[in-house]
């Protein structure tokens, strides 16, 4: 069995980052969200990996190279446009051959991991096996409906009247057939190959399509707040690991990762929280729920519930709460007049003041 990995895309709700850098690579606990995808593969017995890769092709090789690290062999498939989930099959039809395969969107994020839906579908003799999770509000996601033994019987995309609060997860497995029904559609409205289409259409012209329900906690990360809440749900899991300097003025308290060569100097921290490599916290607080990246300097500061990629600085603020802060960033305090804010901010960014 073979994985096809989506790494592509447009990204547009996570602008700015996106204007620069995958989405997929935006880290969870100071991990990209993409590498948890990876191991889960590889963790239920795949080794042949297909990735396709968009805009931010570069940077996803960089960062996943040939796949050893992960225990896998990848292979990239490059998107010219991002033309929707069924063309990314339609365009790995040389990679997948005649294999059954996971497709897995690369911005999706599970706890628990894939292996029960892969041996499901091994056993089985189904042509393809989707997850699914019960949601709160089914009108926001791709709905199924289900039959008594669990079978697909239809699919709604986003539906005002849901048949169901069964939601599509971003891990589907498919056998060889799935070719055709990708061949046999046309775009969407959006003007996209849709990945439910063809599931319809295997419903419709009589392929058996099975569903099997999430084990764990699932989360699509195309959201701000959907990050910030798996960086959450990893943090809950982490192990107090204080590897890097802490003088004898600050204090921590709970689960708390200090990396190699970050340096914690007259501050607070309360987990859980990570302090990526070579960072420096300097007289400042850093609240629960937070992800500091390698070499960012946090000074005469306060932060909590936020993730801050690697290499930025935030000096003299408080206090940042439910934030991303992108590569590289300098969030200062304004000198001069009072009650002033001074901004220089990407295109399409969200900043949220209270003067
Ligand atoms: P989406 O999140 O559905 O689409 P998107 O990346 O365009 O994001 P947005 O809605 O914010 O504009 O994509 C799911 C995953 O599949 C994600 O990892 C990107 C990837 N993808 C591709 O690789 N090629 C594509 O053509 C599409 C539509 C998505």
């Amino acid at each position: 069995m073979k994985a096809l990995v989506l790494a592509g895309g447009k990204g547009t709700r996570l602008r700015p980052l996106t204007h620069t850098s995958a989405k997929q690579l935006v880290p969870v606990a100071n991990k990209p969200v993409l590498f948890y995808g990876l191991e889960a593969l590889r963790d239920a017995g795949i080794t042949t990996v297909g990735i396709v890769v968009g805009d931010t092709a570069a940077e996803v090789r960089a960062a996943v190279g040939d796949g050893s690290r992960f225990g896998l062999r990848v292979t990239y498939i490059p998107q010219q446009a991002p033309l929707g989930l069924a063309h990314c099959v339609l365009i790995s039809r040389e990679f997948l051959g005649d294999d059954p395969f996971v497709m897995y969107l690369g911005d999706n994020f599970l706890v628990g991991g894939i292996s029960g839906l892969v041996d499901a579908f091994r056993e089985g003799d189904c042509d393809a096996r989707i997850l699914l999770t019960k949601v709160a509000e089914p009108q926001f996601y791709g709905v199924a409906e289900l039959g008594p033994g669990g079978e697909i019987r239809g699919l709604q995309e986003k539906p005002e009247h849901p048949r169901s609060d069964y939601a599509i997860v971003g891990v589907y497995t498919f056998s060889p057939v799935v070719h055709d029904a990708v061949r046999a559609i046309t775009p969407s409205v959006r003007g996209e190959l849709e990945i439910t289409d063809a599931i319809q259409w295997l419903i419709d012209n009589g392929f058996r399509v099975d569903s099997h329900l999430v084990g764990g906690y699932w989360k699509d990360t195309g959201r701000l707040q959907d990050i910030l809440e798996c960086n959450r749900i990893v943090l809950e899991q982490v192990e107090r690991d204080i590897a890097g300097t802490v003088d004898g003025l600050s204090e921590l308290t709970g689960r708390v990762v200090v990396a190699p060569g970050a340096v914690v100097e007259n501050s607070v921290l309360r987990g859980p929280i990570v302090v990526g490599a070579d960072a420096k916290i300097i007289s400042s607080y850093v609240g629960p729920f937070t992800s500091i990246g390698r070499r960012c300097v946090v000074q005469n500061a306060e932060i909590e519930y936020s993730i801050v990629l690697d290499g930025s600085c935030v000096d003299g603020v408080s206090r940042i709460a439910h934030s991303l802060i992108g590569r590289n960033v300098e969030v200062s305090r304004a000198a001069g007049v009072s009650n002033t804010h001074e901004l220089m901010i990407g295109d399409h960014s969200r900043i949220q003041v209270r003067s």
